[in-house]
């Protein structure tokens, strides 16, 4: 189980480097990729986010559920501002969405 773990782990922070990599993408030179990148890194990161709680929960380890109550919100808001900037790409909904992916990062480091 831990193999697993781990591997959730790297995706997880792969995907957190996918939402930045995305913004800033879209941001510098407004690649018409960015906002696929954006979207499709978000959801890697709510569905390794969910996996790696349920890892945690079923192995007695137990998780804060505020903690991660606070960055399932702001995930879906990611994927939310995600969804509409494919849709009609706009730098403020990319730089919405790195900013929503860097709180996220403060919250899982600091919290
Ligand atoms: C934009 C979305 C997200 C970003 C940028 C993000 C970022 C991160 C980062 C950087 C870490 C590593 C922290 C560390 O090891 O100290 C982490 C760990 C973790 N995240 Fe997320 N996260 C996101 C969404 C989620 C969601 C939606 C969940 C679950 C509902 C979640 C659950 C977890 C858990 C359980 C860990 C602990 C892994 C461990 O070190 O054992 N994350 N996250």
């Amino acid at each position: 189980m831990d193999i697993v773990y781990s591997a959730l782990v790297f995706l997880h922070l792969l995907g957190m480097a996918g939402i930045i990599s995305g913004f800033l993408m879209q941001l510098i030179t407004g690649n018409a990729k960015s906002p696929k990148v954006i979207l499709h890194s978000a959801l890697l990161q709510l569905l390794t986010g969910l996996l790696l709680v349920g890892l945690a929960e079923m192995g007695g380890g137990g998780v804060d559920h505020m903690k991660v109550g606070v960055k399932l919100v702001v995930a879906f808001a990611v994927a939310i501002v995600g969804t509409v900037n494919l849709r009609k790409p706009a730098t403020n909904l990319a730089v919405a969405a790195g900013v929503l992916a860097i709180l996220n990062v403060a919250v899982a480091v600091f919290w």
